[in-house]
């Protein structure tokens, strides 16, 4: 993968970081655009990886982050949007949701995917193999079910029409777009192992374990560049969760 540009967004997040490692580990160049750079100094010392610290709901951000892409490599083989969180107050519900807050959690969970790709696009298509270049956006099983946060939850929704509004545009470039939408991943086993809430949820499962991020990073590994016919389409990775 030497020659392959992998940009991910929120890549310093509990998933996004295992991924990076593995792409590190296949000679894939790794660029992060985050907020913060919490990787280890081997991460930070490997000459393939590449952080910009950038808030993605800031256009400005982004198109300092674009310049800097240009410059180093004038490509990008595979977009990964993952930045997002859900605000705190989301979790109270509606009633109790700041209405500051659902512009915020609208701006990151929505907003910003779409500044992402419109900033980033010609560097997709300036990648020379055609069949390498895809845009990838994580949503979550909130979009589809009533597991409560309004605001992330719309907005995880929203990818999917967005997604879909995008597909002719983009395959004429031959850019392949398609969502991920994730069930619970806890980021260490100490989440799991001994915590009652997530022993007792794991239970009712149809499969009795969660995700693990290591499972979402094998799966943007082969989505991006093992299964090169999947586009436009919406890929749940919940061991079952949301059914
Ligand atoms: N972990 C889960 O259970 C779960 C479930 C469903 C969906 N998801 C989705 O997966 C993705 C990754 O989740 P995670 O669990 O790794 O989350 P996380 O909170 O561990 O990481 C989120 C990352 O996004 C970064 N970020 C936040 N705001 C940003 C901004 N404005 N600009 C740039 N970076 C920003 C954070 O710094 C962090 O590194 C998210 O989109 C999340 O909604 C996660």
């Amino acid at each position: 993968m030497e020659d392959t540009v992998f940009v991910i967004t929120g890549g310093h997040g509990g998933i996004g970081i295992v991924l990076v490692k593995k792409l590190l580990k296949k000679d894939a160049k790794v660029i992060v655009l985050d907020v913060k750079d919490t990787s280890s100094e081997k991460v930070k010392a490997n000459e393939n990886y590449t952080f910009i610290k950038t808030d993605v709901t800031d256009v400005e951000d982004l198109k300092k982050a674009y310049k800097i892409i240009k410059d180093k490599y004038n490509h990008i083989n595979y977009l990964i949007s993952m930045a997002g969180i859900n605000m705190k107050s989301e979790v109270e519900g509606l009633k109790g949701m700041k209405m500051h807050d659902i512009d915020k959690s609208i701006k990151l969970n929505l907003n910003a995917h779409i500044y992402l790709i419109k900033i980033m696009i010609d560097l997709l298509e300036n990648s020379k193999e055609r069949d390498r270049r895809a845009f990838l956006m994580i949503s979550s099983i909130n979009a589809i079910t009533t597991y409560g946060l309004p605001a992330y939850s719309a907005a995880k929704a929203g990818i999917y029409g967005f997604m879909k509004s995008i597909l002719n545009e983009l395959g004429k470039s031959s850019i392949r777009v398609n969502t991920l939408s994730l069930g619970t991943v806890p980021h260490m086993e100490q989440e799991i192992e001994g915590d009652e809430y997530f022993e007792n949820y794991a239970k009712h499962l149809p499969i009795k374990h969660f995700v693990r991020p290591t499972d979402v990073a094998d799966t943007i590994y082969s989505l991006l560049d093992i299964t090169k016919c999947i586009n436009g389409q919406n890929i749940i990775l919940d061991m079952g969760q949301s059914v």
